[in-house]
């Protein structure tokens, strides 16, 4: 008897020049949802996933129009009796700022020994393509052992701000018994992982006002509080001397993390070292009587994201300025709400504001935070798959970021989602030369192969 298996696998082993060619095609449009002037580029984007898709003969594939960026729909749904999973990806990019400090352009995919450099070469472009490699692998080698529907949107980097309600009028569309959602990483190389937690996001843009202008700061220095300095006082009092951020009842509604869950985190192969590792901090900082691992998967945590004001050129101008502005993030926990933690904000406002300013405040993000079944019939899949290619069963992580649609897709689908990715600790995602680690991209591949099979009935 033919295996599929054995076939598919093969089947990948020798595209993998066409494979890392796809993968260039999508690196090369710089689709960063943040930035207006990209809005043609989120449309290629999306243009050339449809035609992904049509390619490897999905059925009904369609661009869905949102009120910001469209969503791309596929489906093939031609094997009766095996469950239909829902594959997710964002095509959306963060942007590539500080430019001076990538090696290579942010838009031209490089290969530089192991790894591709580019913009969204691991978040998450590269995990799309894996998707779409493991289903052409199979459709290639025999079809499809099971029925799929694909889901791309074009704005996760800005807190998919539109999809909930896609998805909450589309119930029937995205039908499904669980979705597989690509959009994260691995501990290691030879870590193989599964990602259970995400934290929440709420994420807020601070201006602070003072005078009418900007001042000569010898003539007016002396005489009105500097804003920037206001904004500073402000920021300060955010933690306290433990590491706790001090907004009123910020900590109310955190979900305490009990025995059981603190050993397993304590058994995952990274510790204080690896965070010393990668960030190349001197000495970790953070909220008092937590680990390093439970800090970032399981605590809440508020950080600025960035700040303005007065005058940031070259050399020295003595100015007071105008206006300071502070963009402040909080990533939440279950059970944290994100709109409670705007009141919480103003309320800290309100009590340490100094009455010589005028302040205000902006949301920009929002998003709970999920916690995902670890024991489905789709997690054992994944797990055995993974065990396959790396020959090791895989850690279950609690990851630091966010990906709203999975908590989106529990609500309005009432449907699980299996969090698995190939990126690695040091992709650099986010930040300049973003890279994907290749031999862990095909690994990745040969994983989805294995985990679409194990889930044939
Ligand atoms: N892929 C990330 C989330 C992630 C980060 C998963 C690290 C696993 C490891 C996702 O694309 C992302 O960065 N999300 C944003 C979402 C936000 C704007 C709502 C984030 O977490 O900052
Ligand atoms: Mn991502």
């Amino acid at each position: 008897m033919v295996d599929q298996r054995e076939n598919a696998l093969q089947y990948a082993h020798t595209k993998k020049e066409d494979f890392l060619g796809t993968f260039k095609e999508i690196l090369a449009i710089p689709s960063i949802s943040t930035d207006k002037e990209h809005i043609p580029d989120i449309g290629r984007a999306a243009e050339w996933l449809a035609a992904q898709l049509r390619n490897l003969g999905m059925r009904k594939v369609q661009l869905y129009p949102t009120a910001k960026f469209p969503v791309v729909y596929g489906e093939w749904l031609e094997v009766p009796g095996a469950p239909t999973v829902l594959i997710y990806g964002h095509y959306d990019v963060q942007p590539v700022d500080p430019l001076d400090l990538w090696k290579t352009q942010p838009f031209d995919p490089t290969i530089i020994g192991e790894d591709i450099f580019a913009r969204g070469a691991s978040d998450m472009k590269g995990q799309a393509v894996v998707t779409l490699k493991a289903v052409e692998s199979l459709i290639q080698t025999g079809g499809m052992p099971i029925n799929i529907k694909w889901l791309f949107e074009g704005e996760e980097e800005v807190g998919s701000p539109n999809l909930e309600a896609f998805i909450a009028s589309h119930t029937d569309l995205l039908a499904c018994d669980f979705a597989v959602n690509p959009d994260s990483g691995m501990i290691g190389k030879e870590y193989p992982t599964i990602t259970y937690g995400l934290r929440g996001l709420a994420y807020f843009e601070l201006r602070v006002y003072g005078p009418e202008h900007d001042l000569h700061s010898g003539m007016y220095g002396g005489v009105v509080h500097n804003p920037a300095n206001a904004l500073a006082e402000l920021i300060a009092g955010l933690h306290d001397a433990e590491g706790r951020v001090t907004l009123p009842g910020f900590y109310d509604s955190v979900r305490a993390l009990n025995q059981e869950e603190r050993e397993e985190l304590a058994r995952l192969p990274i510790n204080e070292s690896h965070f010393l590792e990668q960030t190349g901090v001197p000495v970790l900082y953070g909220e008092a009587g937590f680990t390093a691992n439970e800090r970032t998967g399981a605590r809440p945590t508020l950080d600025v994201n960035g700040l303005l004001s007065g005058f940031t050129g070259e050399g020295s101008k003595t100015v007071i300025p105008a206006w300071a502005m502070a963009k402040i993030s909080t990533r939440l926990v279950p059970d944290q709400d994100h709109k409670e933690v705007h009141q919480q904000l103003l309320r800290y406002l309100e009590k340490n504001a100094p009455d010589d300013i005028r302040w205000e405040v902006k949301t920009l993000a929002g998003n709970p935070a999920s916690i995902s079944d670890r024991n489905n019939l789709a997690v054992r899949a994944m797990a055995r798959a993974l065990e396959t290619v790396w020959g090791k069963r895989p850690y279950f992580k609690r990851e630091g970021g966010s990906i709203p649609v999975v908590g989106d897709m529990q609500r309005l689908l009432g449907i699980e989602s299996v969090i698995c990715g190939f990126g690695l600790p040091d992709d650099n995602v986010h930040a300049p030369n973003e890279k994907q680690n290749l031999p862990t991209w095909f690994r990745g591949i040969d994983a989805y192969i294995h985990f679409f099979l194990n889930l044939k009935p």
